[in-house]
């Protein structure tokens, strides 16, 4: 019987709960129950805010991609986030072991990089992620995998994420109780860029961002590897209550409308400023108007995407990036698609801007196509890389995940755990 594995990826939004189970055997990857758009409650601004709530929705988003796949879900990769994420980048040292005749080895990887690791932090502070960006040996340089190299002497300049260990705890708290381990956590920024940079934008300089509903995350990349990462608390959802409020519609009714003016957006290229015939139709919601002159809700949408932009570039800008990233800005998560965002990217961040939607997988992928499931697959690409990059054989794993697998993942996990 041919192997298999099964990999899920969970991402907790400010707006969707989303799941992807993928089957994963020697030959082929494929996706085999997803769920994409079960709503959130209880999680603001990327953090859990009721534990209750939030259980129910991440509950309802695995059973509806269990039921889909016939399987059931006992560990999953699951998506971090929240405006406390924050970013340093540290620098390890070791003698390299002389066991192999003075060639590195895996193990002096995991020696170096956890030396990397001993940054003081605040005690409020978990790290999430230990990211090497280039290996030092005996003094040169530039070496991105140092594995069987002769030399004595180990450096390697990492990128760390940490963010808030109460944030953590109360997501790996309300994981656990809708019974499934959580393998491993995953900065969303990070695996939005899993499945949405190229290896070519992640080594001339870029940065991804990912425009959710009540967060803007954001992850840049110099010479292929992560440099800096942050979370902003702002997202499409802010845009939605402009429009309630100018349009003075309920909040559902300006969502629906905002998500219309973005259908039409390929007509906003050709669109007439003076023009009153280029009006969006609103009849069904009851408004004093049947139709809207786009030009207007343009007004309103406009300032707000200028504002999430302006607060992008000045946050690359105290980072010491605006001038860094050559391959420019990729835009991503569910408000990527909101009508005028490249063109209004472009004026505010002053780079190349393009959209970016998650690319990877295969299977049953239909409703996970669209900016909006960036994380939740790269949740899976990551998953599936870092299962691999573990060594010995990706099926010679326990099958389980419930059963201890994973060890040494879920032993980090554990402290988690309140
Ligand atoms: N076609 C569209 N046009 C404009 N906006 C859209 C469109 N589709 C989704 N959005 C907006 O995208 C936002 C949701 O994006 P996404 O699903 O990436 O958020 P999330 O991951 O749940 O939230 P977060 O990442 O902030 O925690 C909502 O504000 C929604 O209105
Ligand atoms: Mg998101």
């Amino acid at each position: 019987m041919a192997k298999e594995r099964i990999i899920t990826g969970i991402d907790v939004g400010s707006t969707k709960v989303s799941t992807i189970i993928v089957s994963v055997t020697e030959t082929k990857s494929s996706v085999i129950g997803v769920s994409g758009n079960v709503e959130s409650r209880g999680i603001n601004k990327g953090n859990i805010v009721d534990i209750d709530d939030a259980v129910e929705s991440i509950s309802s988003s695995l059973e509806r991609a269990e039921r889909m796949a016939g399987v059931s879900v006992s560990s999953a990769f699951v998506t971090v986030n929240g405006s406390n994420i924050r970013t340093l980048n540290s620098h390890g040292v070791v003698a390299v072991s002389q066991q192999a005749g003075a060639e590195i080895t895996q193990d002096d990887i995991a020696r170096v990089t956890e030396a990397a690791r001993a940054v003081t932090l605040p005690t409020n502070r978990e790290i999430i992620h230990v990211i090497p960006r280039d290996f030092i040996v005996d003094g040169q340089e530039g070496i991105k995998d140092p594995v069987g190299m002769a030399g004595i002497r180990l450096e390697v300049e990492t990128n760390i994420i940490h963010h808030s260990s109460t944030s953590i705890r109360n997501l790996v708290k309300c994981i656990s109780q809708v019974g499934v381990e959580v393998e491993d956590l995953i900065y969303t920024g990070l695996a939005s860029a899993e499945s949405v940079l190229t290896n070519t934008e992640k080594e001339l300089g870029s940065v991804l961002i990912d425009i959710g509903g009540g967060t803007t995350s954001i992850i840049a990349f110099t010479e292929g590897s992560p440099v800096y990462a942050s979370t902003l608390p702002i997202g499409g959802k802010y845009i939605t209550s402009d429009l309630a409020i100018g349009l003075r519609a309920r909040l559902e009714d300006a969502e629906k409308i905002k998500l219309r003016l973005s259908s039409e957006h390929e007509s906003f290229m050709t669109l007439n400023p003076k023009n009153k015939k280029d009006e969006l139709n609103i009849a069904e919601f009851g408004l004093e108007t049947e139709s809207i002159p786009k030009n207007m809700l343009y007004r309103i949408v406009e300032p707000r995407l200028e504002e999430i932009f302006r607060l992008v570039q000045l946050d690359l800008h105290k980072a010491g990036l605006s001038t860094e990233l050559p391959a420019g800005a990729i835009i991503t998560g569910g408000a990527a698609a909101t009508a005028g965002i490249e063109r209004i990217a472009k004026n505010e961040l002053r780079m190349p801007v393009r959209i970016g939607k998650p690319y990877g997988l295969t299977g049953l992928i239909d409703e996970i196509e669209g900016p909006a499931f960036a994380a939740t697959v790269g949740a899976i690409i990551y998953g599936k890389n870092k299962m691999e990059s573990m060594g010995g054989s990706f099926f010679d794993l326990p099958s389980s995940a419930k059963s201890g697998f994973l060890g040494q993942i879920l032993t980090r996990i554990k402290k988690f755990l309140p």
